[in-house]
């Protein structure tokens, strides 16, 4: 298919892939989970700054696009993995940085704090959490407009999931139900997204 998500929305999040290891601090030889992966764009990111890069999602298809992804670049320090975000197949205190990337806002509230409680398990006790989303409130821009009628477009219990995430505050709801502290943030794509640093 020509259309699908390596191709519509991959090119479009190109500058924060890019933006995301510099912004974190990281440095060849940490260890990074990115849980929902997708394509596994972030995580081929993350090889080709030298981390010991891990994505996981639990979507087959897009896994089989992040595998191709990794074969044509040739990094053996990137892996995919099968598995659920709220079920993480890793033990306490494994990683230097755990991120997700546009994965929280579709979900519900339950799943949602679930990922996020298992990014917070996984992540060392002196690693970084990493959260890139929608900014909320939404930007008053033709990006957010065109992304609110993304979201409605794919209904049912996406488009629920991002009702509830925007009604709710944002990350800055998940953040403060986490006791997450934060290190920094910073606004991209004219104030559509946000990327948080935190810790546990
Ligand atoms: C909107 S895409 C975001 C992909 C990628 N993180 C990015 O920034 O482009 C959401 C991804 O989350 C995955 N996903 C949804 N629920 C999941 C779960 N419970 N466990 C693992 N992956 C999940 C989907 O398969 C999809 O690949």
């Amino acid at each position: 298919m020509i259309f699908n998500y390596e191709t519509l929305v991959d090119p479009l999040l190109r500058d924060v892939r890019r933006f995301t290891p510099g912004f974190c601090g990281m440095r060849p030889g940490d260890s990074v989970l990115d849980v929902c992966c997708g394509t596994g764009a972030q995580v081929i990111e993350y090889g080709r700054h030298g981390m010991i890069a891990t994505g996981i999602d639990n979507d087959p298809t897009m896994l089989k696009t992040a595998l191709k992804n990794k074969a044509r670049r040739k990094l053996e320090n990137v892996s995919f993995h099968l598995a659920d975000a709220a079920q993480l197949p890793f033990g306490a205190n494994c990683f230097d940085y755990v991120s997700v990337s546009m994965a929280l806002h579709d979900k519900g509230r339950l799943t949602r704090y679930g990922v996020v409680s298992e990014m917070k398990r996984v992540v060392k006790q002196d690693g970084t959490l990493i959260f890139i989303d929608y900014a909320v409130p939404m930007a008053r821009n033709i990006w957010a407009v065109l992304s609110r009628m993304v979201e409605f477009l794919a209904g049912g219990d996406h488009y629920a999931g991002f009702k509830g995430y925007v009604d709710s505050g944002g990350l800055e709801d998940i953040l403060e139900a986490h006791h997450l502290r934060v290190d920094d943030r910073s606004y991209l794509k004219d104030g559509l997204m946000v990327i948080v640093k935190a810790r546990r």
